[in-house]
């Protein structure tokens, strides 16, 4: 069949999924033709008759010849493809997160040396692909989500931020010499270039696939790759937390606080994410987030799980939207895991001796993390908002403003009353 009989886009890729279920090898998946169609309009407004092809394909699915990752890969696209079309679409598949090879706690034995390279490498290409699609932009090249771009003075804001965020991973992950006295955009352009070169044909392919925007609105765009950043920062504080209650309840004090020191650093060092995303235009934010009803980071199972290992939720939060959201991870604390706050407590046996000073600091110093994070969260969710409610089903920042105080360890002094600093200035951005 020739792929190219089409007159349309449109027409074009139907013929190539069609030419591709007469032999269905992953390998030959139109991935370039099935993703140009989504970007076209929006997974919103992806025609009918692509999505019962892609439905098809799927079906296929037992029939894919290839590499177990490569065919699971497909398979997730398709599911993420087409979660609109299933009605199951929500914040996972509204952000691809299954198709990002992220640290997880499902991973058995998976070590915390291990999760955090693994998370640094992640963070950077997402930041790359950030910066590739901004400059792309900027360069007139880059022709997808083209409504409403931002100015350039923005974008070299943006990319500042990205930068921020990228440095320390960098030198963590690579021996590389960033140039760090160069004009933001030069920077951005070797980060894109430095990373371009490290991409294996996975991972190259994991990051396209994982940009599948509901509308064509630009910011859309850093508005995705923000949740997928994130979270890959809460899925690696999840692997190291679970190590941390391992740590304490061998009785390895020295090896928890650093455990717990590190959560603190890798989430500070994720702030300025929030600076990069208040650069998004409120406007662009209001029009996309129309589609994006039924996907909220209240279902964010990585946030909820590094809560619930700091400490049992109360019954009242563990009933509400904030855990029905998250069915497993409120399976997992009403089957009793052991938490931090747990194992300290029975260790200490309730006689209102603190833990060691080390000990207690890194404690602290994690939950003040956690709690600026929270309010800088409310801050950019009442801006982009304002009185609208949330895509997950809450009246929105009246949600945020209540759970913003709850304390992260309920036995620390220095969170119980809410965030004793100052919100991280995303407004200086
Ligand atoms: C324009 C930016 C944002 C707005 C307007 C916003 C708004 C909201 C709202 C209204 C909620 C309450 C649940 C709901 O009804 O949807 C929420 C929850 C949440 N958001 Fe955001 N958000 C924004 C950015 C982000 C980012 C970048 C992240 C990072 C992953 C994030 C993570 C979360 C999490 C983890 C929750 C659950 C909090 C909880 O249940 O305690 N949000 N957000």
């Amino acid at each position: 069949m020739n792929v190219l009989s089409g007159d349309t886009l449109e027409d074009r890729v139907l013929d190539s999924v069609r030419d591709w279920l007469s032999d269905p090898l992953e390998s030959r998946f139109p991935y370039d033709g099935v993703l140009a169609a989504f970007h076209a309009g929006g997974k919103e407004f992806v025609a009918k008759e692509l999505l019962a092809l892609l439905h098809e394909a799927r079906a296929a699915f037992g029939r894919f010849a290839g590499s177990p990752a490569r065919t699971a890969l497909l398979r997730d696209f398709l599911d993420v493809a087409l979660d609109k079309h299933d009605g199951v679409y929500d914040y996972p598949s509204y952000t691809g997160l299954r198709l990002l090879p992220m640290p997880s706690v499902d991973e058995p034995d998976l070590l915390a040396d291990i999760a955090v390279p693994r998370r640094d490498r992640l963070t950077v290409q997402l930041l790359a692909d950030v910066a590739r699609f901004e400059l792309g932009a900027l360069d007139g090249t880059e022709t997808r989500l083209p409504l409403v771009r931002p100015t350039p003075r923005e974008v070299e804001k943006r990319l500042r931020h990205a930068m921020r965020v990228a440095a320390p991973a960098l030198d963590r992950v690579m021996t590389v010499r960033r140039p760090s006295d160069a004009q933001v955009l030069d920077q951005a352009r070797w980060l894109v270039a430095t990373i371009d070169v490290r991409l294996d044909a996975y991972e190259r392919d994991a990051l396209r696939l994982s940009m599948l925007p509901v509308y064509t609105m630009h910011d859309e765009y850093v508005f995705i790759r923000t949740l997928q950043l994130f979270e890959t920062t809460f899925a690696t504080l999840a692997v190291l937390l679970e190590r941390v209650v391992r740590d304490l309840g061998e009785g390895d004090d020295p090896s928890a606080a650093a455990g717990l020191r590190s959560c603190a650093t890798l989430l500070s060092e994720a702030a300025p994410l929030f600076s990069m995303l208040a650069t998004m235009q409120v406007e662009a934010f209001r029009t996309f987030r129309d589609f994006t009803s039924g996907a909220s980071a209240i279902q964010s199972r990585s946030y909820k799980l590094v809560e619930s290992l700091c400490r049992r939720p109360d019954a009242d939060r563990l009933d509400s939207a904030a855990y029905t959201s998250v069915p497993d991870v409120r399976r997992r604390v009403l089957d009793g895991v052991l938490t931090i706050e747990d194992v300290l407590d029975l260790r200490l046996g309730g006689d209102g001796a603190g833990p060691e000073p080390e000990l207690a600091t890194a404690l602290d110093e994690l939950a003040t993390t956690v709690q600026r994070w929270r309010q800088t969260h409310y801050s950019i969710a009442v801006r982009n908002l304002g009185q609208r409610t949330g895509t997950g089903y809450t009246e929105g920042t009246p949600y945020l403003d209540v759970v913003r105080s709850i304390p992260v360890f309920r036995s620390r002094a220095a969170d119980a009353t809410g965030c004793p600093v100052a919100a991280h200035r995303e407004e200086e951005a």
